[in-house]
């Protein structure tokens, strides 16, 4: 059979050159790799064809803005990777990839507008038997594939409650001005607009700002120790009660940054969010890049920490799973190379639009973690 060819769009960037190299060391893929900027697509595809044998790789200049553009270059292509920091357009590349006749998957956050134009191409999607992933990743992407594969260790799963740790050394990364400007646009967003994250008592809801609980510790081991997380959205835990009835408690939380983010940042950006609903806050934005930059400090990790409760052979159980490594990207690339292994397998390419996390096989995406270099913990306890 031939190799399938995937076109990653972002295919130079930190996410979508970590996701390349993983294609390319775990399957027999061949890869277009697309940005605005030919040189460095260029580049990067020769990097690659140094260090991998075969020339699989090749480079092109795509802007997801240019419609027309984008049929042409996803013509002739299996899937379509959105890996670019292009949420805003997520709606015309998944548009684009239906009608040249490709599968798709994008690993951007889990945000109300790409969920909304995915979800409204749904019906195309079905009748032209196209097999499309959204919200791949690490989160989102992972939190709901711990889950699933930890639910398999109890009879009762009662709840599952995941903290994540994002160490991150900001001041030596290189981003696109785009990415920078989503993630500040994409944080102010859910600030004005947080969606509901937490399960408790039946039912899904916000998080209050005057209850404890609703803002937790997590024990990340040492050197870090317990960190108070806040809850924060993903599409992918909310069919998680459906699918674990005795499921009572769930809901996905991050740490915070540093201390001038969390303690200067996030209230400014909270308090010009009320006086003005609407605003854009670009300057704030720039202020919480800043922040990032200047007071990140060592040492760096990323972490997913699983606390799950329930019952297994009719006693109370207690089972941790922990998911790290020191470089995000690779954090992020790993779960979904893991996925487009199943993928070119022929296991989970079926017609439909779906959560990356709900459509892999939990156990051996978690094998092929381990595989990829990514540290997978279980402990155990009552
Ligand atoms: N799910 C997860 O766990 C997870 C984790 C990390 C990041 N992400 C998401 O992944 C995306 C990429 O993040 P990153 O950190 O890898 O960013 P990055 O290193 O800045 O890379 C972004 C890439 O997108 C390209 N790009 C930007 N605008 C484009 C456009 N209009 N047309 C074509 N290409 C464009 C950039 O190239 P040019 O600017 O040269 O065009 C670059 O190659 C973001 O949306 C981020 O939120 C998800």
């Amino acid at each position: 059979m031939q190799p399938k060819i995937f076109l990653i769009l972002g295919g130079y960037g930190n996410s979508g050159l970590a996701l390349a190299i993983l294609l390319l060391r775990f399957s027999d893929c061949r890869l277009v790799l697309a940005g605005r900027n030919l040189q460095r697509a260029e580049a990067a595809a020769a990097g690659l064809n140094a260090e991998f044998s075969g020339m699989r790789a090749r480079g092109i200049r795509l802007d997801a803005a240019d419609s027309a553009a984008l049929k042409s270059a996803f013509t002739g292509m299996d899937m379509v990777i959105s890996a670019s920091s292009t949420t805003q357009y997520a709606g015309s590349v998944a548009a684009a990839a239906l009608e040249a006749g490709s599968d798709y998957l994008d690993i951007q956050l889990s945000s109300e507008k790409k969920l909304a134009s995915l979800n409204a191409l749904r019906p195309q999607i079905l009748n032209a038997g196209r097999c499309f992933i959204t919200d791949g990743g690490f989160h989102p992407g992972l939190p709901a594939v711990m889950i699933r594969h930890a639910a398999q260790q109890f009879d009762r799963l009662n709840s599952a409650n995941i903290g994540s740790l994002l160490k991150v050394n900001w001041a030596d990364l290189h981003f696109s001005e785009a990415t920078l400007r989503e993630f500040a646009e994409e944080i102010t967003r859910e600030i004005a607009n947080p969606r509901p994250a937490i399960y408790r008592d039946k039912r899904w809801r916000k998080a209050s700002m005057f209850s404890a609980t609703d803002y937790p510790r997590f024990d990340f081991g040492d050197p870090f120790g317990k960190r108070y997380c806040a809850p924060m959205f993903l599409e992918e835990m909310h069919s998680l009660p459906e699918m674990f009835p005795a499921l009572q408690e769930t809901a996905f939380y991050v740490s915070g940054f540093n201390r001038f983010v969390d303690g200067v940042v996030f209230p400014l950006l909270m308090a010009g969010v009320k006086i003005h609903p609407k605003g854009k806050f670009s300057t704030l934005g720039k202020l919480l890049v800043w922040g990032l930059r200047r007071f990140s400090k060592p040492p760096y990790i990323n972490i997913l920490k699983l606390e799950a409760r329930g019952e297994a052979a009719g006693k109370p159980a207690y089972r941790e799973l922990r998911i790290s490594h020191e470089d995000g990207y690779l954090l992020t690339a790993a779960p979904v190379a893991a996925c487009l292994l199943q993928y070119l397998e022929g296991a989970i390419r079926k017609p439909g639009l779906w959560l990356m996390a709900h459509l892999v096989e939990p156990g051996r995406l978690l094998e092929d973690l381990g595989r990829m270099g990514i540290a997978v913990q279980w402990k155990k306890g009552n």
